[in-house]
């Protein structure tokens, strides 16, 4: 039975995160549309099999979404809908949601862990924010009334990222039987940085992962800034023990963990083959034109993921080797994402504009520097992967960045990558990427054309390495992998 494979036999298992494994939209009749979304977590929680009574409790994100969850029996989605898992969303009060999700989670938690403010002007903690900050504490105590309710004597509950801080604390309160984990898919901020928080919210954010009996992050560098916040925050002590790290705070031990989340070889071999794919790499290869060598990112539109930087370095590979210019298209894609929030909008827009520069600048009757793409599709993005000579994938920060995992296995010619240090994925491809630190232009720009020109037989050995090393914990793995560590 697959679920044996947890270790943590006869526990049933329960996954919080916000965004849940599928999301709705109201078609043109009014009726209810499902969408089945992908990720490691999706992937990963398939590992223990639709009859084994796990629960995904998540939040309902739109107005399709609160119309499904309305719909829902005590907010249980149609399995039909779910392939069969059992989904409970949450229908949170769109204002609370919105506080929580938007103003606290994106612009603040996801700010602070990702190095983000311009700290002159942000963050400023205000009376406003202490608002939205208890509807965080509304938002995050609703998840774990909802954990609380759909678990069963002795069950694990693995919560979620930044959203949901204050959950393992909570539930614990609630249901002192359950084994409790919380997985954070972002860095985490050191000390230092950490401290621009209000002193007490610095404090209750990390008590409430502490919470549980285990936190896990993706690299060794996140979990240890963690084990240092706490011991700075809440003068916490940090223990070495059995081999790991254990955070001790008033009278109970929480485990630190590394999972580093890695591709998915056998779907996304499977699926980059598929005739769809196919088709959209026809057109990409037609938009680039014959003998031209790519250079591909992919990302969503993402402050941290340093698009705008990405693009000054291609102009100054064009300007100061100009022996590139018509040889070489850069291949973009910035989907949408968090569009509500202004500074996201704003971002966007420089993407845009940049790139039209670059365009205007170098472009030629017949070859368009920079082919810029914002509109979501995943059968296009792997069929850029497929072609990809050049991956730069140079954010600010990044929690780990599986776009620096996939094209790797993916791509045709073996490609070369151009990565960040800061990506949690340089701690295992470090040594097979060309690496740069993401603020240095010139060096990124200095690092693609070394990535250009580096001979097929080395491009080729490096890319079977990155992409062995990529996949060495694949999704399922990993949340099996997570399960385990929090039953022994
Ligand atoms: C990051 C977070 C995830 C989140 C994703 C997309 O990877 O760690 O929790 O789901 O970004 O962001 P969104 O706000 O669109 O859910």
């Amino acid at each position: 039975m697959a679920f044996d494979r947890s270790g943590a036999q006869g526990s049933q298992v329960l996954v919080a995160s916000n965004r849940g494994p599928v999301s709705y939209t109201a078609g043109a009749d009014g009726t209810l549309v499902a969408k089945r979304g992908g990720g490691g977590l999706v992937s990963g929680l398939s590992a223990i099999g639709p009859d084994a009574g796990a629960v995904w409790v998540c939040a309902a994100l739109g107005d399709g979404d609160r119309a499904a969850a309305r719909l829902a029996a005590g907010g249980h989605l149609d399995p039909a809908d779910t392939g069969g898992q059992r989904v409970r969303m949450l229908d949170i009060e769109p204002e609370v949601f919105s506080a929580a999700y938007n103003d606290i989670a994106n612009s603040v938690l996801w700010f602070v862990h990702h190095l983000l403010y311009q700290t002159p002007l942000a963050p400023v903690f205000d009376d406003r924010f202490r608002h939205r900050w208890a509807a965080y504490e509304q938002y995050n105590a609703a998840f774990a009334g909802a954990l609380a309710q759909e678990a069963a004597e002795g069950a694990t509950a693995l919560v979620q990222d930044y959203h949901l801080a204050l959950v393992p604390g909570l539930l614990r309160k609630m249901r002192p039987d359950l084994r409790i984990g919380h997985f954070s898919h972002t860095p985490w901020a050191p000390p230092d940085y950490y401290r621009l928080l209000p002193d007490d919210i610095a404090a209750q954010v990390l008590r409430g992962i502490l919470g549980g009996d285990r936190a896990a992050f993706l690299t060794e560098r996140w979990a240890g800034a963690f084990a240092d916040c706490c011991a700075e925050v809440l003068g916490a002590e940090v223990v070495r023990e059995g081999g790991g790290t254990a955070v001790r705070y008033q009278g109970r031990t929480t485990r630190l963990g590394v999972h580093g989340l890695g591709a998915d070889a056998d779907f996304l071999r499977r699926r980059s083959r598929q005739p769809d794919v196919d088709e959209r790499l026809a057109a990409l290869r037609a938009q680039v034109g014959p003998d031209r060598k790519t250079i591909v990112r992919v990302d969503r539109t993402e402050l941290s993921k340093n698009i705008v930087r990405g693009l000054l370095a291609y102009r100054r590979l064009l300007e100061r080797w100009p022996d590139w210019r018509g040889r070489v298209v850069h291949i973009a894609f910035a989907y949408p994402s968090r569009q509500d929030l202004a500074v996201y909008r704003d971002y966007t827009a420089e993407v845009r504009r940049i790139a039209e520069e670059i365009n205007a600048v170098f472009g030629t009757a017949d070859w368009q520097p920079v082919a810029l793409h914002v509109k979501d599709d995943f059968a296009r993005s792997l069929a850029a992967y497929r072609l990809a000579d050049v991956a730069l994938v140079n954010p600010i920060r990044d929690g780990m960045n599986l776009v620096a995992k996939e094209i790797p296995v993916v791509s045709e010619t073996g490609c070369a990558l151009v990565l960040s240090r800061e990506a949690g994925a340089y701690a295992e491809l470090g040594e097979d990427a060309l690496v740069v630190n993401p603020y240095d232009v010139e060096a990124t720009a200095e690092a693609l054309h070394q990535a250009l020109q580096m001979p097929e037989p080395e491009r080729a050995e490096r890319g079977r390495r990155l992409a062995a090393a990529a996949t060495a914990l694949p999704p399922q793995a990993w949340f099996l992998a997570q399960l385990r560590a929090l039953a022994g």
